[in-house]
């Protein structure tokens, strides 16, 4: 039964959202407490907390040691890739960041400045996303998996000061050499850092300081050794906090920016209103501090809640087993944990009726949250049905940093709808509009819309990029923000997400970049033209295919599979391995519109066994048809 706190919340929320977001804004400690929540004198760009100061690090920590948390823990580490475990209570983790802060400082970074961190699952990456937050300093965090290509677009739009990295990553079936990768990357970009901190790592120690380069190289343990601790800066709550770049449908990456004070208010306000996790309590989030749930999940929220987070340096499966999960559940006491459906669906792979849960005490488990892709309602039943604990889809995406639709379980639960991530959140006006813009009636497929503004914590524009950010999100809809992602809203209010309406790919639960794996495969020599699309799998939920046409004077039949293996190779260490493209074909010819456009979306349909859409502008409906064969055949 409805205990009406979620519809009194939400009516508020959109009604009058400085009443609403005012309230929630007392749970952060501002140094200038703001006076009112919404600037909206700029439309379309909004702005929250205008004249609010504070520091999103001395909320995440300082304040919680200065309150009596100084001896839990606020992190633990569990590395079963390294055989490694540790904790840092508060008053830990406090020292390390203000120091490490001091040791930036000594570098020269100072508020405003940009930070560049690619690390590993380690520790030292929440140190050195806080400290930057310590400083005022803007991070940005580039996943482990990225190779050089996605380094240097990051590097060269975000033009950091400082970057600080790690030895190596450690995967289950090899060690990551991050040097080579970083070396490669900043080689390439005309914006060169002025320092390199190195964490060095015992599986695979880096040469730090063997080339000649325009920047110091240092370790971090030199750094470290003599840094004295830096106090926090004051800075405005709409400052940025920091960057993170996400894929388009371009190769050049996105970069999302994060505000200081919104972001504080909104990620504070969803652990106990969503997730209903409070402080003191352990949260475990199996992710990456490279994709939004890391920033948002492993770091920033569980922290600014008072409560203990966990570093999970591993896998669902295969470190050592499908019962990891179940092992760092028991052990840490956790009350919820937050993943990708594809990670459920690799242990459900692996150990289907989860026998391996024997001898795990879960029962303290309140919630399983799980977003990033579509949850199936299989693997939503099957999870459901074996944890005795609520299983709840939320959606999101990177701009947004914290959930657009969810079961809001601290604030009111409600029945849940497999398939459904729910109700919209308080602050975000879901509308599903036609293509014309026209709101569809309930039931009715269209594109997912926010009408404006959106809520705290979302991206105020992209990084230096206002034009970007009006065209690519604002401009297809006047007064709403365009989600990229289609589906419907039923009679009850429950949203359901079908999936992007654009070429954005998300693989297991990683959202990758269609351009940015053509321009890799575009490098090659042999290479003509050539379209990657993402095609429904059963595991990863999408895996990307590449389509190539080869420049006359190479010959598909007797080289086509040798260049194909390069193709994919190519990709792999331009991109990264998590770009997972296996199958790459060699065709006649793509098919295109008659101005040019490539049709992704009908090879896509065709290749998942759907009805195609065949637009009237096709230039040659025969390239349609000998391709068919070619996008059935999986290899
Ligand atoms: N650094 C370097 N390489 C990485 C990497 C990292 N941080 N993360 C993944 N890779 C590599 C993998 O080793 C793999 O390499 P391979 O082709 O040589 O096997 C490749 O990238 C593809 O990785 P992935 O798509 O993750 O597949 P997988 O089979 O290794 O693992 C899962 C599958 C389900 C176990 C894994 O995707 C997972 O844990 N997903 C959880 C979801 C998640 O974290 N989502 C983030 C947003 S919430
Ligand atoms: P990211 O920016 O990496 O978080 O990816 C965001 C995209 O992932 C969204 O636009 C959706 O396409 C997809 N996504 C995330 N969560 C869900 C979910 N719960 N249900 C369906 N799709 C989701």
């Amino acid at each position: 039964m409805s205990n009406g706190a979620y519809a009194s919340a939400y009516e508020q929320s959109i009604g009058d959202p400085n009443a609403f977001w005012g309230a929630a804004a007392e749970a952060i400690e501002w140094i200038t407490a703001p006076t009112r929540a919404l600037d909206d004198s700029n439309p379309p760009f909004y702005r929250w907390f205008p004249d609010g100061t504070l520091n999103t690090c001395f909320n995440a920590l300082d304040r919680h040691v200065r309150d009596g948390r100084g001896e839990q823990v606020a992190l633990y580490y569990d590395s079963p890739v390294t055989g490694t475990k540790s904790s840092l209570t508060y008053a830990e983790l406090l020292d390390q960041v203000s120091r490490f802060a001091g040791a930036l400082a000594s570098l020269g970074v100072e508020k405003g400045d940009r930070v560049l961190i690619y690390m590993p699952m380690v520790p030292e990456a929440v140190v050195a996303m806080l400290a930057c937050a310590r400083l005022g300093a803007v991070h940005s965090v580039v996943f482990g998996g990225f190779a050089p290509a996605e380094l240097s677009a990051r590097i060269e739009d975000a033009k950091p000061k400082v970057v600080v990295s790690a030895s190596c990553g450690i995967e289950p079936s090899r060690t990551i050499a991050y040097k080579p990768m970083l070396d490669g990357g900043l080689d390439r970009s005309e914006h060169k850092p002025e320092a390199l901190i190195m964490l060095q790592r015992p599986q695979l120690e880096a040469e730090v300081g063997a080339r000649d380069t325009e920047w110091e190289e240092m370790t971090w343990d030199d750094v470290m050794r003599d840094a004295e601790p830096a106090e926090c800066v004051e800075v405005a709550s709409t400052d940025p906090l920091y960057i993170l770049y996400t894929s388009g449908t371009t190769g050049r990456p996105k970069g999302i920016v994060r505000d200081n004070g919104g972001h504080a208010v909104a990620l504070r306000w969803s652990m106990e209103n969503i997730y209903d996790i409070h402080p003191g309590e352990v949260w475990f989030t199996a992710s990456d501090v490279g994709w939004v749930v890391g920033h948002s999940y492993i770091v920033y929220a569980p922290l600014l809640t008072g409560a203990t987070t966990i570093v999970y340096e591993g896998k669902p499966v295969g470190t050592p087993d499908a019962s990891a999960f179940w092992r760092i559940i028991a052990d840490y006491g956790a009350r919820a944990m937050f993943t990708a459906p594809t990670a459920y669906r690799a242990i459900k792979r692996e150990d289907p009726e989860a026998k391996l849960l024997a001898g795990h005490d879960i029962s303290q488990l309140r919630h399983v949250f799980l977003a990033g892709e579509r949850l199936d309602p299989d693997t939503y039943h099957w999870a459901n049905d074996l944890l005795h604990c609520e299983v709840v889809d939320n959606w999101w995406q990177t701009e947004t940093g914290w959930p657009i639709a969810a079961n809001l379980r601290g604030l009111e639960p409600m029945p849940i709808k497999p398939g459904s991530p729910s109700v919209a959140v308080p602050g975000y006006d879901v509308q599903i509009l036609d293509e014309y813009g026209a709101p569809v009636p309930a039931g009715v497929d269209g594109a997912i819309a926010i009408k404006l503004p959106l809520p705290p914590g979302t991206l105020p524009t992209l990084w230096q990029d206002d034009e970007r950010y009006v065209g690519g999100y604002l401009s297809v809809y006047e007064g709403y923000y365009l989600t990229g992602d289609g589906g419907m809203i039923d009679e009850d209010g429950y949203i359901y997400v079908m999936g992007r309406t654009d070429d954005v790919l998300n693989v297991a639960g990683h959202r990758l970049s269609t351009g940015s794996i053509e321009a890799a495969l575009a490098g090659h020599p042999a290479v003509a033209e050539c379209a990657v699309i993402g095609v429904a799998d059963d595991f990863k939920g999408q895996v990307p295919r590449g389509l190539v046409v080869l420049k006359g004077g190479y010959d598909a039949a007797t080289q086509g599979a040798q260049i194909a293996k390069e193709l994919v190779q190519r990709v792999r260490d331009e991109v990264g391995a998590v770009a997972s493209l296996k199958q790459v074909d060699i065709v006649a010819a793509l098919p295109k519109t008659r101005s040019g456009k490539i049709l992704r979306k009908t090879m896509r349909e065709i290749a998942d066994g759907k009805t195609p859409t065949i637009p009237g502008t096709i230039e040659d409906a025969s390239v349609l048809d000998a391709l068919a064969g070619v996008l059935r055949h999986t290899d």
